[in-house]
């Protein structure tokens, strides 16, 4: 699997994905929606792009969901690249994002700079996902300037969690919502290719969709973004304790594995595995003499 794909032949690029916006075509008729998914893993990252989902995120939700911190600000640079490494192996069609971690923007734009141009050189992100608005535009702007495309995200951004006192929806009063709205125009403003909303109230989620000219992602902002995104733990019932309601649960691969477990270990306790067929065998002529079996 090549680890740095070129456009054509499907490929999924950032100008495609500003061609999704609704509305944009020639013909204003609405193209497809955009799909994007959470992957941190090899396995995972090549199933979802055969499927043939437009957005791979290296998300920080990787904290939460692989490494079971109990928020997102733990997770270190250093992870989201080894996690950001593993999915670009598995992606072929996809367009790759990686998400950059608490900590490895908020202080010297040079140095978040320094810190994007690692998660391209060196784990083959096409994009990085930065959370906030209006006081991230520098920044934006600043990582366009060294030509690498940012997704932004407002609303619910998880690693404001101890600012906002939990994770809360957010933009609920008239003026919260105003504060919104100012924050998707400015993220644009800066160069942003495309926006996450999370979990926002439905009808803001769609007037800011309607404003802007970048494709809105939706995770918890209704039906009427440009796309949507889903943290594939949440979508595959990989996760423990409480589930947000917008996050469809398409299969219990939890139950699947937990079974699955319970009868491999039933089998090995019972004597019941490995079978005589998986097991590997002697030639025959030196067979009798050497298979001793511990009674
Ligand atoms: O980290 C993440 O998984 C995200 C998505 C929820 C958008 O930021």
């Amino acid at each position: 699997m090549s680890s740095f794909p070129t456009a054509g032949n499907g490929k999924v690029t950032v100008p495609g994905i500003l061609q999704r916006k609704s509305g944009v075509t020639p013909e204003n008729s609405s193209p497809a929606k955009i799909t994007c998914l959470t992957a941190y893993d090899y396995p995972t990252a090549r199933l979802l792009d055969e499927a043939g989902v437009d957005i791979l995120l290296v998300g920080d939700s990787l904290a939460m969901v692989v490494l079971g911190y109990e928020s997102t600000l733990p997770v270190t640079l250093e992870e989201m690249l080894h996690h950001a490494r593993a999915v670009r192996r598995g992606t072929r069609h996809a367009l790759l994002v990686a998400d950059m971690p608490y900590g490895s923007y908020h202080d010297d734009p040079m140095e978040a700079v320094r810190h994007a141009v690692r998660f391209v050189k060196e784990a083959g992100a096409e994009a990085v996902k930065i959370e906030g608005g209006e006081r991230r535009m520098d920044l934006i702007a600043r990582l366009v300037e060294a030509e690498i495309p940012v997704m932004g995200h407002i609303g619910l951004t998880p690693q404001s969690v101890n600012t906002f006192g939990g994770f809360r929806v957010q933009g609920r009063t008239e003026e919260a919502g105003e504060k919104l709205l100012r924050d998707a125009r400015a993220v644009e403003a800066a160069g942003a290719f495309s926006i996450v909303l999370e979990s926002i109230p439905r009808e803001l989620a769609a007037k800011i969709t309607a404003e802007l000219r970048i494709p809105t992602i939706g995770i918890g902002a209704g039906p009427d973004c440009d796309g949507q995104v889903l943290v594939i733990n949440d979508l595959l019932g990989l996760t423990f304790g409480h589930q947000p309601k917008f996050a469809r649960r398409y299969a219990d691969i939890g139950q699947i594995i937990s079974n699955a477990a319970a009868e491999y270990i039933r089998d090995v306790q019972k004597g019941n595995f490995p079978a005589d067929e998986e097991s590997y065998h002697l030639p025959a002529e030196l067979r009798g003499a050497a298979v001793t079996r511990r009674r």
